[in-house]
């Protein structure tokens, strides 16, 4: 919901038929093509990226999301030995409101094909990319899929601008084969074709493969979800079912409802062969369950386990950060695996199963990464560290290993060792997820609370809590906060903590 820093492109069409997007510092107008832009001049292209070093093109610029109505239909793969390749077809329904006078904006989809759009009502016409220049006139769309370059892109021509302030609806229909998508370090994400469904988790900008996205964390909307699929497939989405699923004709329906603002990273609608069960904790905080019937006996007992401890996880981390940020909690536990598990808003996804250290690392995220998120991809550590921090406290709670000893064992790694070469506060796109944002993160936070004591750590931690609450913020921010919550210049640690590519000295 709040937009990103603007950072704006110029698209340049090359004769081969493909355009690419240069960063520059000018404003991109579209320039004059006739009237019927509302009046007034000053409109502009919104900018193709929401101005992450990490990810240029994820995100845009130019309007703000408040709401994705996602209608989807997907035929998971048929059985071995046909290829794992899935059918998806959706409609979204995208509510934005305009940041800036608007005569085009972009929107990410990657390796979809979109076949109609219309803004308020009005359709759009496809126009091929090396056209997309002042001389087409009227309503169109256009869009560029390159993956060498990892730029994938719907533009949208209105055949009305959009006057700064002023909402719009805008309605993508779409479609294609799934398959099985890769980050930039090349691990599963975005929907992910299983042989039994897919698993669907877009960090930090997959989400894009699954429906027109603006795919950065800084444009917070809601969602509704309405998801078709074979009988006996069972859909799970963020939030509550908001009416039971329908069968018809074979196939299932299942509706879902996000009410609180999410990160599009954090959007799922994993498909399977799901249980689901739901209860409440004591407070009366629905948990929605959804366990794979196929998980191996072993699996299943872990998964059991571990999600049985919810509830006791909820309160223990209420107890340190302050309220549970959302209005419904629980798991997806497929049986298939992206080699690790997501945060997904209110429903983390675990790969083959959910083990307690695991759980409590997703639900920590509920509070660091989903109700804070970070303001751009370089701020990962103020998840990952939080969320690994927040591990460590529980495992003390539940008589495992003291916090402090987990600290010490960081600082027992030599400070030769490669691990303490990473920037935490800037990993780099291909850095997002090794271990000394997660384990360096953590120790930083440890640090943190034995340099400014107890009192003033836990003012600063629900100050960050309350201030950033369903929005996002950077690691400045977080030294802000910390500073004002213990009254302390906190710079030189964090520089030595977050910002030094060397072991700290104790
Ligand atoms: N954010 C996930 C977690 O820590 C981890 C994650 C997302 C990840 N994408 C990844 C880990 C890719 C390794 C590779 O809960
Ligand atoms: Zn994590």
């Amino acid at each position: 919901m709040t937009a990103g820093r603007a950072r704006w492109f110029t698209v340049i069409a090359l004769t081969m038929g493909v355009s690419i997007l240069v960063p520059t510092t000018a404003t991109a107008t579209t320039g004059d093509r006739g009237g019927g832009h509302g009046g007034g001049g000053g409109f502009s292209a919104g900018a193709p990226g929401a101005g992450d070093d990490y990810f240029p093109f994820a995100g845009n610029g130019g309007f703000d999301v408040s709401h994705y109505d996602l209608d989807l239909k997907y035929q998971p793969p048929a059985a071995d030995p046909a290829p794992l390749v899935g059918r998806l077809d959706g409609r979204a329904t995208i509510t934005l409101t305009a940041t800036q006078n608007l005569d085009q904006f972009n929107l990410d989809l990657r390796g979809m094909d979109v076949s109609a759009v219309s803004v308020n009502g009005q359709r759009s016409r496809e126009i091929d990319p090396p056209a997309a220049t002042a001389t087409v006139r009227g309503a169109a769309y256009w869009q560029v899929q390159d993956d060498a370059a990892r730029i994938w892109e719907v533009t949208i021509r209105p055949g009305q601008g959009i006057r700064k302030g002023q909402r719009a609806t805008v309605v993508v229909e779409y479609g294609g084969p799934t398959t099985r998508p890769t980050d930039i370090e090349d691990a599963l994400y975005g929907w992910v074709t299983t042989r039994d469904g897919a698993i669907v988790v877009g960090e930090p900008e997959g989400t894009m493969t699954w429906f027109p996205v603006s795919d950065h964390p800084t444009d917070k909307a809601t969602y509704s979800f309405t998801i078709t699929v074979p009988q006996g497939k069972t859909a799970v989405a963020n939030g509550l079912q908001s009416r039971p699923a329908k069968t018809r004709a074979g196939w299932t329906t299942w509706y879902w409802e996000a009410p609180d603002p999410q990160a599009s990273y954090l959007a799922t609608a994993t498909v399977g062969d799901f249980d689901l069960t739901s209860t409440r904790t004591r407070t009366g905080l629905p948990i929605v369950n959804a366990v794979d019937r196929d998980l191996t006996p072993a699996n299943r007992a872990t998964t059991d386990a571990s999600l049985a401890l919810q509830p006791d996880m909820i309160d223990f981390f209420s107890g340190r950060f302050g309220r549970y940020p959302f209005g419904s909690f629980g798991a997806i536990v497929d049986d298939d695996t992206v080699g690790y598990a997501l945060e997904t808003q209110t429903r983390p996804v675990y790969s083959l199963r959910a083990r307690e250290g695991t759980v409590a690392h997703e639900l920590a995220h509920q509070w660091f990464g989903d109700s804070v998120s970070p303001h751009r991809w370089a701020d990962i550590w103020l998840n990952e560290g939080w969320a690994t921090y927040a591990t460590w406290l529980w495992t003390e709670h539940r008589g495992g290993q003291s916090a402090q000893a987990s600290f010490d064992e960081v600082m027992g790694i030599d400070a030769a060792d490669p691990f303490w070469t990473t920037v935490v506060a800037d990993p780099g796109p291909k850095g997002l997820f090794v271990d000394a944002v997660y384990d360096r993160g953590a120790a930083t936070l440890f640090a943190l609370h034995e340099k400014i004591g107890d009192p003033a750590f836990r003012a600063g931690t629900r100050l960050w809590l309350q201030r950033y609450r369903n929005g996002d913020a950077s690691t400045e921010d977080f030294q802000a906060v910390f500073e004002k919550a213990s009254g302390q210049d906190l710079s030189a640690f964090f520089d030595t903590w977050v910002r030094t590519p060397v072991k700290p000295v104790q």
